[in-house]
């Protein structure tokens, strides 16, 4: 029996991995790389391309849609879980990569349940990663919290009435999946005077990253999926 791994690759700079996440990833005989639109790459995947060889390691692109449909996602967990089972235990070691760190909003906390559920057997190590929110208040110089502070993280999926009483509680509010939302939050942060207290960071550790502070510049972006803001 081999043994899984759960890689977290930081935020899309290759420079961000940990050396024992480079290691693994370098030893390791499958690969699984998540994607939610077969159309578009994986940011994992592309992260780690440097430290891979193709000619020798198993490459797997798996998508999980982008829904909170579960009559859709389970089945996809489920089937990634099961490809993950036959390759450990045929005594083929598979490394899952996830953005950021694996067990901070990623889709393997589902796959992490289901094969302990289902294959208890299997031997699972986690490899931590930078998480988008430490790379986006380095890239800002944006200190998180100090002190007696309390910080609060949010997926903006989870409506704006707690995104509300979330900026009336902590002196640090972070909001991740902001994308769905944002017309509604730049409205409640326009109405609570928090204009000079926004930082939204776009794509961090990657070509593309944007980090912007002027308000009317980020009330008027359009953003992507891989956005986040910091509300001190
Ligand atoms: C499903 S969560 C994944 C979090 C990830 N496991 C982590 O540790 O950062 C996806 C959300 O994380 C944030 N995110 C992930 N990568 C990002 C990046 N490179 N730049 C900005 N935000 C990012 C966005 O808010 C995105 O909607």
């Amino acid at each position: 029996m081999a043994t899984v791994y759960a890689v977290g690759v930081g935020p899309g700079d290759p420079e961000l991995l940990t050396r024992k996440a480079e290691r693994i990833l370098r030893i390791a005989d499958v690969i699984l790389a998540p994607v939610s639109n077969p159309a578009e790459a994986s940011v994992a995947l592309e992260t780690i391309r440097e430290f891979i060889d193709e000619s020798r390691q198993e490459i797997i692109v798996h998508q999980f849609p982008m829904t909170s449909d579960r009559s859709r996602l389970i089945p996809a967990w489920q089937e990634a879980a099961a490809l993950i089972a036959a390759h450990a235990e045929a005594g083929r070691s598979v490394a899952f990569v996830t953005i950021g760190d694996p067990l901070f909003y990623s889709t393997f906390i589902y796959l992490l349940r289901i094969l302990r559920e289902q294959w208890p057997q299997l031997l699972i190590e986690i490899i931590p990663g930078i998480s988008s929110i430490n790379a986006a208040a380095s890239e800002a110089a944006l200190p998180l919290v100090e002190g007696d502070e309390r910080m609060v993280v949010i997926p903006a999926t989870a409506g704006i009435e707690q995104i509300k009483t979330a900026l009336e509680t902590y002196e640090t509010v972070v909001l991740l999946k902001v994308k769905p939302l944002f017309p509604a939050i730049v409205e409640l942060l326009r109405t609570t005077g928090r204009e000079h207290a926004t930082v939204f960071v776009e794509r961090v550790g990657s070509p593309r990253q944007k980090v912007l502070t002027d308000f009317s510049e980020i009330a008027s972006h359009s953003p992507d999926y891989l956005s986040l803001m910091i509300i001190k």
